[in-house]
């Protein structure tokens, strides 16, 4: 039988913002591993835990009944060793200072960019899981935590229809998503919004206050979902986080397209932020599921030596794909659903597409 110390060491940690499922694809890859007779340890904070060595054990034990919560037991930052003085050093002696055999690394394009790099620069043994609740990864079809964050969302969207019906307001809901629609998109269509705003798409000012004059005359309320990455000018110099993000809920979008609303048309406009409220609370069964399996497949990849591949949603395979891939451009709203949004809200023909605004 062999003893711990016989066993190679696999590393997990959690980049960038957290989001519903982590945890599931945590204790996915701390199931698979030991089945396939690794030891684990979870990396604190993120790149920060890499950087310093703050390395906690992982047993099946410490994992079993993690599925169901939300965030990451291992804590999370947008620390960018590539940043630092000496960051990417520090990675490399924490893998020799803990005998790390294989490191996987949880993220979204930032994580996952600093992922590949290592991989590739510096031959370390990384693979990577994706996640983001802002679904803006290619490569995969979908993230964990998208799902969630949009279920929340639209809970949120249909209080705020209840309450704006009985005022008979315009109701505005800003969600995050960062420079990606899907958050907004999806929020919207499946809330049955009056018009949604998106940064891949300008907003139409005079439609939008058409389609909101009309639903409320037909509903007494109206309902607009919009995307906090929407460039509605007027937001001076933003500040960016250290991989060099604007931080976008400075921008107010939702408050900028309440006064609009109301200035167009006429009727009392409400707007909420949804914020982190989004990115909390237990992960759905797809999450579930989907953080399950592709930490599964993280810990497989690592068995097979596929060192620079995330484990990938394809159709209904979860497989390998390069993180070069995957980090190489933003998966932003396609033209493709400009005409599915028109359809739905009813406006009279879809916009000619734009190409998607991938601004970082
Ligand atoms: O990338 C995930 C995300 O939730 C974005 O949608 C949002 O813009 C950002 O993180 C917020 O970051 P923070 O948690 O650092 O405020």
């Amino acid at each position: 039988m062999s003893t711990t110390a016989d066993k190679k060491k696999i590393a997990i940690l959690t980049g960038g913002g957290d989001c519903p499922g982590l945890n599931p694809a945590i204790r996915g890859v701390v199931m698979k591993a030991e089945q396939l007779g690794y030891e684990c340890v979870g990396l604190q904070e993120g790149w920060k835990g890499a950087i310093l060595g703050d390395a906690v054990p992982l047993k099946r034990d410490d994992v079993d009944e993690i599925i169901k919560y939300g965030g990451t037991i291992l804590g999370t930052s947008r620390t960018n060793p590539y940043k630092k003085e000496g960051g990417v050093e520090a990675v490399k002696n924490t893998f020799k200072k803990l005998g790390l055999h294989a490191l996987v690394a949880m993220g979204g394009e930032d994580t996952l960019g600093v992922a590949s790099k290592l991989y590739k620069q510096e031959k370390l043994n990384v693979v990577g899981v994706p996640k983001t609740m802002d679904n803006d990864l290619s490569a995969t079809d979908y993230t964990f935590g998208f799902d969630t964050s949009v279920t929340i969302a639209v809970d949120a969207a249909e209080r705020l229809v209840d309450t704006g019906r009985s005022h008979r307001r315009a109701m505005v809901l800003e969600v995050m998503g960062r420079h990606a629609g899907w958050v907004s998109l999806f929020t919207g269509v499946a809330a049955a919004a009056d018009y949604i705003c998106i940064p891949e798409r300008p907003v139409d000012v005079k439609e939008m206050a058409a389609k909101v004059k009309e639903a409320h005359a037909r509903k007494k309320v109206a309902l607009v979902v919009c995307s906090e990455a929407v460039d509605l000018g007027g937001h001076g110099e933003e500040k960016l986080d250290e991989f060099g993000h604007m931080i976008l809920k400075e921008r107010g979008v939702g408050e900028k397209i309440a006064k609009i609303i109301e200035k167009e048309t006429g009727i009392e406009t409400r707007h909420a932020v949804i914020g982190h409220i989004q990115r909390g609370g237990a992960p759905t069964l797809f999450d579930r599921i989907l953080g399950t399996r592709v930490g599964l497949k993280a810990a497989e990849l690592v068995h097979e030596g596929k060192w620079g591949q995330m484990a990938a949603l394809r159709g209904t395979e979860v497989v390998g794909v390069s993180l070069e891939e995957a980090t190489g451009e933003l998966k932003t709203v396609p033209a493709e659903w400009f005409a599915i949004m028109d359809t739905l809200t009813g406006s009279a023909a879809a916009k000619p597409s734009k190409k998607a605004v991938a601004a970082k």
